[in-house]
């Protein structure tokens, strides 16, 4: 097999935020066969580096085109890995300072991204009311819209999600009451874009940690769908975990509901529990660390990275297609009522019958659990990944070779190839010279020199 070539020699831009040093590494590696450890790295060719003033805990990253904007305290860096001698950065004060002695009494950014085609940062804002600023020119100016107080917490660290697609925004964040609190449950909702603001019904999550969200775009509009993995508490008695994986799928241009007590919920949200193991051999992972979403030339894949107690780690694949099968065929866990003209989660261009939006919202989980493709691991090993990121690579045969990087705790990113008889361990990249978690790894959109971006 000549594939290898294409592994080789793949140059990595890293940043390390603790040492405050960025530098460039150049990776190189041979695959000679398939019975193989981990690989070898030939770190540290590039000569640049960047300091960063302050350790940034709750630091958050956003990727745009070769640039990589870094939101931290009061701050957000900018990037250019193009021209570095283009760094730049930005001051992002909070509108007023009334909270001294108070912990957290600055402006922590949670949220850097895209709103209405500007570059957008959103933060706590010192205890003010949490708002969002876009670039305007050559400065941030704060956005007036009320509902931009639910793009950001009111503490650095939380268990949120924020979703934007074309010029609809969601939201996991509740609506704040005067006093900054809230005692409103959990619910994914719309918070801008078009009419109507839909949210999830109260029966969707159980105490969720959100893991990500993402749209399935398809070419019927109304068909495209709306993703959200996540945890949550197991009442289940099939099963002794404590908390479970959990997918849930809605349709991203539903209208709601024609009963008119639940005219905005989503009533065509429905959730099943992730599985991630060997069918077979009886060995699952339960624990969903992260997720994936690879659009590829062999089409639309999720990839979760899992773990079991011991902290050894799977990755399990689900196709798009066989996700939505599921969804469009399953029964509903605790529901009677097989009889309905219109299945729940069917997605409609008008309200959808109170008999089915009923069914959904009382019974939101499917009977059916989502299976692996070929009810197994991609791979598993003992190592304790943190985060996952899925790479194509045609090889010198012209077959198409899916590459997962994956991080360790410490700061070491493992390739994994994965072939038809299975998955093999081809490289060890050590972007770092220090022992750390890694923040954030991405793939560089150039595929004619694919290159990883990660932070440590
Ligand atoms: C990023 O790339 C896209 C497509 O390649 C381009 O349209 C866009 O202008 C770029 N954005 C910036 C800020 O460079
Ligand atoms: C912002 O950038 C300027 C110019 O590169 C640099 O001197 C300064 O230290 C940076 N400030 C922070 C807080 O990083
Ligand atoms: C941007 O901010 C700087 C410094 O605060 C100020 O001097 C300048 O006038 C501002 N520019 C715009 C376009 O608001
Ligand atoms: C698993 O990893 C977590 C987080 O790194 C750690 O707190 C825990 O002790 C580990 N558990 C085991 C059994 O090693
Ligand atoms: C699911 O059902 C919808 C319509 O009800 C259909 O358009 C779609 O093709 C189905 N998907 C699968 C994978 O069966």
């Amino acid at each position: 097999m000549n594939y290898h070539d294409h592994f080789l020699a793949k140059p990595l831009i890293t940043m390390e935020l603790h040492t405050a040093v960025l530098l460039s590494v150049l990776v190189a590696g041979s695959l000679a066969g398939k019975c193989m450890d981990p690989r070898l790295t030939h770190p540290v060719k590039g000569k640049w580096s960047f300091p960063l003033p302050q350790e940034e805990e709750n630091a958050v990253f956003y990727r745009l085109n070769y640039s990589l904007y870094i939101g931290g305290e009061e701050i957000l860096h900018h990037f250019d890995f193009e021209d570095i001698k283009n760094y730049k950065n930005y001051t992002i004060k909070a509108d007023t300072y009334r909270c001294e002695g108070k912990p957290h009494c600055k402006n922590y950014v949670t949220f850097v991204g895209q709103l209405s085609g500007k570059l957008t940062v959103c933060g706590t804002n010192a205890h003010n009311r949490a708002g969002c600023w876009a670039m305007n020119g050559k400065n941030f100016s704060k956005l007036t819209s009320s509902w931009t107080a639910q793009m950001a917490p009111q503490t650095p660290v939380t268990n949120h999600n924020i979703l934007i697609t074309g010029n609809q925004v969601y939201s996991t964040l509740p609506p704040r009451t005067n006093n900054g609190r809230s005692t409103m449950k959990i619910l994914f909702r719309k918070i801008s874009g078009h009419d109507p603001l839909l949210y999830t019904g109260d029966k969707l999550m159980r105490d969720p940690e959100f893991v990500k969200s993402l749209v399935v775009e398809k070419e019927d509009k109304m068909l495209s769908k709306i993703y959200l993995f996540f945890t949550e508490d197991n009442t289940e008695t099939r099963t002794l975990e404590k908390r479970l994986p959990m997918v849930a799928q809605l349709c991203k241009e539903e209208q709601g509901s024609e009963k008119a007590n639940t005219r905005y919920e989503f009533s065509t949200a429905l959730k099943s529990r992730m599985i991630c193991g060997n069918q077979l051999t009886g060995q699952y992972y339960p624990q969903l660390q992260d997720i994936y979403f690879l659009q590829g030339k062999t089409g639309n894949v999720i990839y979760g990275l899992f773990k079991n107690s011991w902290n050894h780690s799977a990755v399990c694949s689900y196709e798009v297609e066989n996700i939505e099968l599921l969804f469009n065929t399953s029964s509903l866990w605790g529901s009677s009522n097989t009889k309905l003209a219109i299945r729940p989660g069917t997605c409609l261009s008008s309200y959808t019958p109170e008999e089915t939006s009923d069914e959904a919202s009382k019974n939101p989980e499917l009977n059916e659990w989502l299976w692996p493709s070929s009810k197994k691991t991609v791979f598993h090993n003992q190592e304790h990944y943190s985060k996952i990121v899925v790479d194509e690579i045609t090889g010198l045969n012209d077959m198409i070779y899916r590459v997962l990087l994956l991080a360790t705790d410490n700061g070491i990113v493992h390739k994994v190839v994965e072939l038809e008889d299975g998955a093999f361990n081809a490289l060890r990249i050590m972007p770092f010279k220090q022992n750390g978690k890694l923040l954030f790894m991405d793939l560089d959109p150039n595929t004619v020199s694919s290159t990883i971006n990660d932070v440590m």
